[in-house]
């Protein structure tokens, strides 16, 4: 771009001259001694346009764009060039190295920069916006929409980064709006900050604003609301970054309670959405750097040597069903006490999923049970480590071992977590990790299998990718596939999402460790209990178990009442309509997992939940659970 500007700058002077030559000196040639008189000249108004560009901002942004009012800038930078070399020619140049002071020339170079400079840009534009399809009578100029950011923390910024580098949206920042005292006044991302938020209707007048981007991911609801209330009021258009429950279809949702305290948020930041962008730029879309450096991530969570990332838990869990070999005669142990998806892997194949009722103090498989399951029928266990707790693998792996069976790990609700200082995942054979927007880590939809096995590894992308191995040809399939494959959307969300996972799963710890302090005061509210061998919890919800005489299911009413949303966790899946009508399951067939089911709840939980938000929760919880036992005990 700069030298673009030299070389148009140094063809405007050549423009100049040769009109000046013409009209007033034509007696003398152009280069046998005008030019050698005014090489002095040029060089230095070469030089110093595009300094002056620099200086004034035109490189900044507005060489992308070509409204009038970036005409207008363009033409004042040109004027104060010209000024300035209007002064070093007639005091430095001319005395030194001129006969004549070019004062024509000085009038014309400026008005044919303006002209070509101006028009350079314009064919920038339009050339930007109709790439491979350059026509004039096709364009249509639109003057670009006044862009308020509210909100001048790090989404806000990358927010006004994305705009700037995104001229095809017709988005142009103009200011930022924060509550902030120390930003008030100052300038990010070259933008003013005006404030206090509640101005918002005053500085949508004064900035002549189009459109107003709320940029706080952290926001209450209620304070998006309001913000919206403003702009509506205001005739201006506005729209929230990240609208996360949008795009996830949560916002009606009733997992929002009506005072918005949610049961459950992603930490999405400005980094989410900037990978997002970037990967829509890159217009690679699937199966490439993303997923790679997503599953590298993902593997060193694990301490496995492979990692292969797929659309979601269920999927990763269905491949290591199919690695295992398991077919339409075979059994496979597991927990009832889980999400659905633990045992539907192993219908998937047609096999037959055997439970075994879980220890009532981790809510995990009972090893001691597992023995007595075991038929020649059985090819692998599958235990769960549920809530993020893992289950007690040692002896998994032991009775495993004599049986030779094959140990899949459902650790979909447990990355990060430690069994006895070793990472969950690939302490047996494989195990998947889920990231759906309720995981501590979310990729929007994802899972990630993880493996020490190479040959797994290998079979696990060719499963997820249609049955193609590694030197398929095109459109060859040695195997079986599905089509299971992650976005590269995903994958950047998710790679976003690993870097932080440390202090991800140290918030969550550090929000639990406030819940587990408050609820020491509510009576016959029990919070889990952590096994010695869990040497690092790695907390999915925040589960509490109540005593037999507290009504769990009134409670969770009168909590929604309250505003607070919560959930049962889990119904077991043997009682789950489809297992009952296909396996004739009854209640009383798995106590151990009908007991828990029917008395634990979860609580709102997630990364960012302040104490304050656990306080209410809590002080709410007392409130209904003291309603509930006085209505108990006078029944
Ligand atoms: C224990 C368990 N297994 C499997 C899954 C399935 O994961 P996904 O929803 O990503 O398919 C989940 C998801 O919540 C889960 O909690």
């Amino acid at each position: 771009m700069i030298l673009a500007d030299a070389i148009l700058t140094l063809v405007s002077i050549v423009f100049g001259m040769m009109l000046r030559l013409e009209i007033i000196y034509s007696e003398y040639s152009l280069f046998g001694y005008f030019l050698r008189e005014i090489w002095p000249f040029i060089i230095f108004a070469v030089f110093l346009r595009p300094t002056v560009f620099y200086f004034t901002g035109i490189y900044k942004h507005l060489w992308r764009y070509a409204t009038w009012r970036d005409f207008i800038r363009l033409a004042e930078s040109i004027l104060l060039g010209s000024i300035i070399l209007s002064l070093a020619t007639l005091l430095i140049i001319y005395p030194l190295w001129m006969y004549t002071f070019p004062r024509s020339l000085l009038i014309l170079e400026g008005m044919f920069s303006i002209f070509l400079l101006g028009g350079w840009r314009v064919v920038l534009k339009f050339s930007e916006r109709y790439p491979g399809d350059f026509k004039w009578d096709k364009t249509v100029f639109n003057e670009f929409r006044r862009v308020l950011i509210v909100g001048a923390g790090s989404a806000g910024a990358q927010m006004a980064r994305e705009l700037w580098d995104n001229p095809q949206l017709n988005l142009r920042p103009v200011a930022m709006l924060d509550d902030d005292a120390r930003k008030i006044g100052r300038k990010t991302q070259g933008l003013k900050v005006f404030g206090p938020i509640i101005k918002l209707p005053e500085i949508i007048q004064t900035q002549g604003i189009d459109e107003v981007i709320i940029a706080i991911p952290s926001a209450a609801e209620q304070t998006i609301q309001n913000l919206r209330h403003m702009c509506q009021v205001s005739q201006v258009s506005c729209s929230v970054v990240p609208p996360l429950s949008d795009i996830l279809g949560t916002s009606s949702d009733s997992s929002f309670s009506k005072f918005r305290l949610p049961m459950s948020m992603p930490q999405i930041t400005g980094e989410e959405i900037h990978a997002v962008v970037r990967v829509m730029q890159s217009r690679n879309l699937s199966i490439g750097a993303q997923t790679i450096a997503f599953e590298k991530s993902a593997a060193e969570v694990a301490d496995a040597a492979y990692a292969v990332a797929v659309a979601n838990g269920t999927a990763g869990l269905h491949l290591c069903v199919i690695a295992a070999g398991v077919g339409p005669d075979d059994e496979v142990i597991t927990t009832p006490f889980s999400f659905v998806a633990s045992a539907n892997c192993i219908l998937y194949e047609r096999a037959t999923p055997v439970f075994v009722d879980i220890d009532p103090e981790t809510l995990n498989i009972d090893p001691g049970k597992i023995e007595s399951a075991i038929t020649s029928r059985t090819r692998a266990i599958i235990p769960v480590h549920i809530f993020g707790q893992p289950a007690d693998m040692d002896p998994i792996l032991a009775i495993a071992q004599r049986h030779n069976l094959l140990v899949i790990e459902d650790a979909c609700e447990a990355i990060g977590a430690e069994y006895k200082g070793r990472r969950v995942g690939a302490l047996g054979k494989a195990g998947t990790f889920a990231f759906y927007p309720n995981k501590q880590a979310t990729a929007a939809e994802g899972g990630v299998l993880v493996t020490n096995d190479e040959e797994w590894a290998n079979l696990f992308r060719s499963l997820r990718n249609q049955g193609r191995d590694q030197f398929d040809e095109w459109l060859m399939h040695s195997r079986l596939g599905y089509n299971y494959r992650l976005s590269e959307l995903n994958a950047a969300v998710g790679m976003v999402q690993m870097k932080r996972i440390e202090d991800l799963l140290r918030k969550r710890e550090s929000v639990a460790n406030e819940y587990i302090k408050r609820l020491r005061k509510i009576e016959g509210v029990s919070p889990l209990r952590l096994a010695l061998t869990t040497t690092r919890m790695s907390w999915f919800v925040y589960p509490v178990r109540f005593s037999e005489v507290i009504n769990r299911d009134l409670v969770m009413t009168l909590l929604a009442e309250r505003g607070i949303p919560s959930r049962p966790y889990f119904t077991p899946i043997h009682l789950q309509p489809f297992y009952r009508k296909r396996y004739d399951y009854k209640p009383g067939d798995f106590p151990e997992s009908e007991k828990a089911g029917n008395s634990i709840l979860a609580l709102p939980f997630y990364a960012d939940m302040k104490p304050e938000e656990v306080a209410l929760v809590c002080d709410t919880l007392a409130e209904v659970v003291g309603e509930v036992k006085s209505s108990s005990s006078s029944a």
